[in-house]
């Protein structure tokens, strides 16, 4: 799908580690759509990943920030802004990683060193990034910021662990800080609750074929893809939507208000 949406409009997008994540695909529909950008990851992640093909293909710079660290953010800001020539009209938040998870530890035997480290990385930093643009006044009038959730901030589903606090915070942080973002400057601020995606962050997730497979059952219109969730997020960031804001947008082909689908009721034992 390109349309030129955002021709002339510039921002920064955090999160592509290699060309499943979500922030991959939207740097790429992001650029199909006319935008420019500055594409960031943390230091660690820029040298295991493949971000400069990225880069490449969609004339972007590369600029390293660990999402936790104010001075990244503070530097990433000014530096985008100076290569970019001036406000940002959109940013993506694509940034999620829990310890707890990645280490194997199951929900009831939390270790709280990790719990902290993932709530930081994950939800925290989301703070951290409006705050560092909010003070340097860095958006331009009717830009757009989103970041990306999961339905367990409002559902339980066993193993995604303490990821589905870190989504709850995230959320809340979105509609506080929206808030403020609207009334002072005119910026939307909004959270996509996306279906569950083959990527590195999503595998890491116990369980996730078998999960992936029951969603797509669920769901009406099947799960949602990241190169879909990219075409969403255009249009969060386009002039189409202006006055959405402080809103977490299921993106999840229907999963969120559906009971129980026929294929799965087809798909248990009947006891007669
Ligand atoms: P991914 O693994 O490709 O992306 C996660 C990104 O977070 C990576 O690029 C990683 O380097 C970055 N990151 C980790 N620590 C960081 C730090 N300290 N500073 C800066 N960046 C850091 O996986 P995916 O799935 O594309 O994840 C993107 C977002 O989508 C995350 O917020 C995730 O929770 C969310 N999401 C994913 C779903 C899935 O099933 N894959 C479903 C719903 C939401």
């Amino acid at each position: 799908m390109s349309h030129p949406l955002l021709a002339g409009k510039k921002g920064i997008i955090f999160g592509a580690l290699d060309s499943q994540s979500i922030a991959w695909k939207t740097a790429e529909a992001v650029a199909a759509a006319g935008g420019s950008f500055v594409l960031t990851n943390a230091p660690v992640a820029l040298r295991m990943g493949t971000i400069n093909e990225l880069a490449e293909k969609t004339n972007a710079k590369v600029i390293a920030a660990d999402a936790t660290s104010l001075e990244d953010l503070e530097n990433l800001v000014d530096q985008a802004q100076e290569i970019l020539g001036g406000q940002l009209d959109f940013v993506l938040h694509s940034i999620g990683m829990s310890v707890n998870v990645r280490k194997g530890r199951h929900y009831t035997d939390l270790n709280y060193d990790w719990l902290a480290k993932g709530w930081d990385v994950s939800a925290v930093s989301f703070h951290k990034l409006l705050q560092t643009l909010y003070k340097k006044d860095a958006m331009a009038p009717w830009g757009s910021i989103v970041a990306l959730s999961y339905i367990a901030a409002q559902r339980t589903f066993p193993n995604y662990n303490d990821m589905a606090e870190n989504k709850a915070y995230l959320e809340s942080i979105a509609r506080s800080f929206g808030y403020f973002f609207g009334k002072e400057k005119k910026v939307r601020v909004n959270t996509i609750s996306q279906s569950p995606t083959l990527t590195t962050a999503g595998k890491g997730v116990a369980g996730l074929d078998g999960f992936l497979n029951y969603a797509e059952r669920m769901s009406p219109l099947g799960n949602a893809t990241a190169a879909e969730c990219a075409d969403y997020t255009v249009s969060l960031f386009s002039d189409y939507t202006k006055k959405v804001t402080l809103q977490n947008l299921y993106h999840d082909g229907g999963f969120s208000n559906v009971g129980v689908s026929q294929e799965i009721i087809d798909s248990l034992p009947s006891d007669e």
